[in-house]
Formats: structure tokens, C-alpha cells, sequence
């Protein structure tokens, strides 16, 4: 028998390390026995870990699956996977393809959990402002079914990477203070201070954007079940809201509260209605927003359109005018633009998600024009919710930002368009392309400049396509 002792509940270094070391020495997987002796420095590799040689190859996919696969809390996950690396390693290069396997069953449903707790986490943590010695941290209790922090961590990094925080779970806290993250024990909910600013915030926000109309219990607690409730602070008007209900359907259905300039739409019917957790259910979602004060002058939200399923995906600004009355992105002068860099570099534009890092259009009215304004960092930051949940729905290989708004809105800091243009940026498994956007072509006092310019548009759009 073998006895493996693993440094953490997502050891996939030291797991990995043994899994090759056993197989190499031909032990089969009834003879192993696998366990975790937390360490208090998470991350050190266990004494005596030098990877062992021989020849030894697994399939990519196999790694991967593997990787996601042990955050499951299934105690049984180290096994499990050593079963399928053995058998894989015993000339079974293709185990993975046997869906109908029993093995391999398991494993992908354990994958499965993993990825939709962490679906979850990215949806459902909730910062606590709390102040301290004249310093800020943001705190978050957060109940994962899985281990997921240390995998999340980085995300939370990337998103909020101005601020101070910590993530609090049951077995694990991370901690960001700017520079580093940490990893340390769990922590218990009596740790999170209660009450706060964001609390209210999230609150307001979520009774704002709660359409009664649409009101489907069950589906709104497989969305966010009811185990996250207590510790959402907007859940805490859900109860609320579910009883005013009816009454505010019915006011709805007699004051229509759509502005004359915003297109009609059809009635919806229950086959029309988004299923939730769809796109559409997302920008119906989105249609309402308030989030923050740019939907008081605008027409609509335009919300990003394209296939849910897209390789693709290019990150804009905001809507200018002409988007504002459409309710699509791009159909403007930038618009025309970009179709006809994107047709010369090659790309269908119907094969690829177009959206904005903001989803209304910002403006100062100059007479009976309405001049573009720049949205400011805040208007960006609370703009990530669509955005984000956009990126995480169509999960694309390739995102090419437009400009700097859109690299602040998905890299979560200040980027010079001019230093990290059209170089691959790794970012939740896929590359991110920073590229100019194609209004500043438009600005360009010169054609000889244009032509120099939109030449390089188009080269930068041709290599992101390669990328994908
Ligand atoms: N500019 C953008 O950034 N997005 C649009 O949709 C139109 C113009």
C-alpha cells in the first residue's frame, strides 16, 4: 500500500508529483491511500518531492479535467483521478472520450460541481466596507460547496485590484492587500462585521432591478439558492419583494414606465421569455439597470449581442448616439469602422460577441447634439456586473479590447494602449488583445495617419483571430 500525504485539499502540485510517481512504479490505484495534512505554509512543496523521472505522458484535457476536478470536496477526488491517470498511463490514451464510462462519469460530474460553485462565488460574494485605523478593507463571508479559493483568488484579484480585501470561507481566507495574496485558514461567519454601507447598496440594487413580472421562484433559487441568501444582503428584500409582487405587476402592466423614445416591444408570452441564465434572461436583466446614474438620459441599455457560444469577443466603450437609439452596439460611425477592419482582417463579425464595457450611453447635450463623455472609473467598475456575467456566459478564447476603457474594464487597472497593444495577455483561460478603438481613427486630422493607423487595427484584429 501507498500512503500519499497531500500538503492542502487542492495539493494538485503534490498530487500530481505522487500520481506520476505511482503510476512509474506501477501501483495500482486499490493500493493507494491519500490524505491531507495541512501545512501552515500552504503553498510549500512537501519534503522530499523531487518529480520522479521515466517516460510518462497524459492526455492535456486529462490534466485539466484533473485540475478542476480535485477542488471537489469528495474526499474520494485524489483516488478517483489517480484511477484515471493509471488507466490512461496503462495505454488507455483516449479514457477520457468514453463518455459512457462510469469513471469518467464521476469525474466530469465532480468537475461539473466545481465549475458551478464557482459560478456561484464569482456571482454571490458581497463585500464589507470596514474601516480600521484610518484604512479601508473590503471583507466577504463566503460559503463554497467546494474548494474553490484558491483557484478563484486570482479572479477577485484581477476585478477588485485597487482594493483591500479578504474572503472569508469555512476552510480557507484569502487576503489582498494591493500587492500580495494571501492564503490562510478558514475563518467562521461571525468574523465579517454586519452592517455597512454596501450592504444597502446591494439592496437598492437588487430591489431596483427585481421585475415582479418575471417572478419565478424556482428558478430563482437554482440561480442562487437559498443557502447564499443570508449571507446576500440584497436577499435580504427578496421575501419582501415576492409579496408586493402582484401588486407591482399589476401597476406596472397599467403605468408603463418605458419612455417614448425607446422602441416598443412585443408582449412577452411564456415561450418568449429568456430562460434564465441564458443571454437574453441577461439583458432583460440589464434592461433595467440602475446601477448607477447613467440610464436617467439615456434611450436604453444596449446590451452586447452575438452568438452565446463565440470564440470571440470584442469589448467596446460605451454606446454612442447612434447605438443609444438602435439599442446595439456598434452601428455607429465606429461602428462602420470596425466592420470593415474586422472584414479585412478576415472575420465574420456574426460569429463574434460585440458588447461595451458600459451599457449606457454617456453624453453632455450641446444644443440638440449629445457629445460622447468618457465614462469615469466608477461608471466601470459597476458596470463589470454585466460585463463580467457576459465574459462568464460566453466564456471566449479571445477578447480584443477596444481602447482603454474597455482594458480598465476587463483587466481592472489603468492600461497604455501605445506600451501593451497587440501582444496575448492571459486571463481565466483564454488570451485578451489590447488594440487602439476605432473611434480614435476617426479623430486622426490626417488620412495619411488613418490609413497608417487602421492598417494596424486590422493587423492587430488578424493576429487575435489567429489567436483563437
Ligand atoms: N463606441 C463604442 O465603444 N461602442 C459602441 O457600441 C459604439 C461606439
Amino acid at each position: 500500500m501507498r500512503a500519499i500525504v497531500l500538503n492542502h485539499v487542492v495539493d494538485f502540485g503534490g498530487w500530481r508529483t505522487a500520481a506520476r510517481s505511482a503510476a512509474l512504479d506501477g501501483v495500482p490505484p486499490e493500493e493507494t491511500l491519500w490524505s491531507v495534512h495541512e501545512t501552515t505554509d500552504l503553498f510549500a512543496e512537501p519534503p522530499g518531492a523531487a518529480p520522479p523521472s521515466g517516460a510518462f505522458s497524459v492526455s492535456r484535457a486529462l490534466v485539466e479535467l484533473a485540475a478542476t476536478a480535485i477542488q471537489a470536496s469528495d474526499p474520494e477526488r485524489f483516488a478517483l483521478l489517480y484511477a484515471l491517470v493509471w488507466r490512461a498511463h496503462r495505454g488507455e490514451k483516449h479514457v477520457l472520450e468514453d463518455a459512457a464510462d462510469p469513471l469518467v462519469q464521476r469525474v466530469m460530474r465532480l468537475a461539473a460541481a466545481v465549475r458551478r460553485d464557482t459560478h456561484k462565488m464569482r456571482a454571490f460574494v458581497r463585500f464589507r466596507e470596514v474601516v480600521a485605523d484610518d484604512t479601508t478593507r473590503y471583507v466577504a463571508w463566503f460559503e463554497p460547496d467546494h474548494y474553490i479559493v484558491e483557484a478563484n483568488a486570482p479572479f477577485f484579484v484581477r476585478r477588485f485590484a485597487t482594493m483591500t480585501w479578504s474572503i472569508l470561507t469555512p476552510y480557507r481566507s484569502a487576503h489582498w492587500d494591493g500587492e500580495a495574496l494571501r492564503l490562510g485558514e478558514g475563518a467562521q461567519r461571525a468574523d465579517v462585521p454586519d452592517d455597512d454601507k454596501l450592504e444597502a447598496y446591494w439592496r437598492a440594487y437588487f430591489s431596483s432591478i427585481f421585475n415582479p413580472a418575471r417572478l419565478k421562484v424556482s428558478a430563482m433559487t437554482s440561480e442562487m439558492p437559498r443557502k447564499y441568501w443570508r449571507n446576500l444582503p440584497e436577499a435580504a428584500a427578496i421575501p419582501d419583494l415576492i409579496r408586493q409582487s402582484r401588486e407591482r405587476t399589476a401597476t406596472m402592466v397599467e403605468t408603463p414606465t418605458v419612455s417614448p423614445a425607446r422602441a416598443p416591444r412585443p408582449a412577452a408570452t411564456l415561450a418568449t421569455l429568456p430562460q434564465p441564465g441564458t443571454q437574453g434572461a441577461l439583458a432583460a436583466e440589464a434592461a433595467t439597470c440602475q446601477l448607477c446614474g447613467l440610464y436617467k438620459h439615456a434611450t436604453q441599455t444596449v446590451f452586447g449581442e452575438g452568438p452565446a457560444d463565440a470564440r470571440l469577443m470584442l469589448v467596446g466603450e460605451q454606446p454612442g448616439d447612434q447605438e443609444d437609439l438602435a439599442g446595439r452596439p456598434f452601428v455607429g460611425p465606429a461602428g462602420q469602422m470596425l466592420d470593415r477592419a474586422l472584414a479585412e482582417a478576415g472575420i465574420d463579425r456574426s460569429t463574434v460577441y460585440v458588447t461595451n464595457a458600459v451599457k449606457h450611453f454617456k453624453f453632455e447635450p450641446r444644443g440638440k447634439r449629445r457629445i460622447h463623455a468618457t465614462p469615469d472609473r466608477a461608471e466601470i467598475q459597476v458596470c463589470r456586473f454585466w460585463l463580467d456575467q457576459e465574459r462568464a456566459l460566453v466564456r471566449p478564447a479571445v477578447t480584443i479590447l477596444l481602447g482603454a476603457s474597455a482594458a480598465r474594464a476587463v483587466l481592472g487597472r489603468t492600461v497604455t494602449i501605445s506600451r501593451e497593444r497587440g501582444r496575448p495577455i492571459p486571463l481565466e483561460g483564454g488570451q485578451v488583445m489590447v488594440t487602439v478603438h476605432p473611434s480614435y481613427l476617426l479623430r486622426l486630422p490626417d488620412q495619411e495617419s488613418q490609413a497608417r493607423e487602421y492598417a494596424a487595427l486590422v493587423g492587430d484584429l488578424r493576429m487575435a483571430a489567429g489567436w483563437v
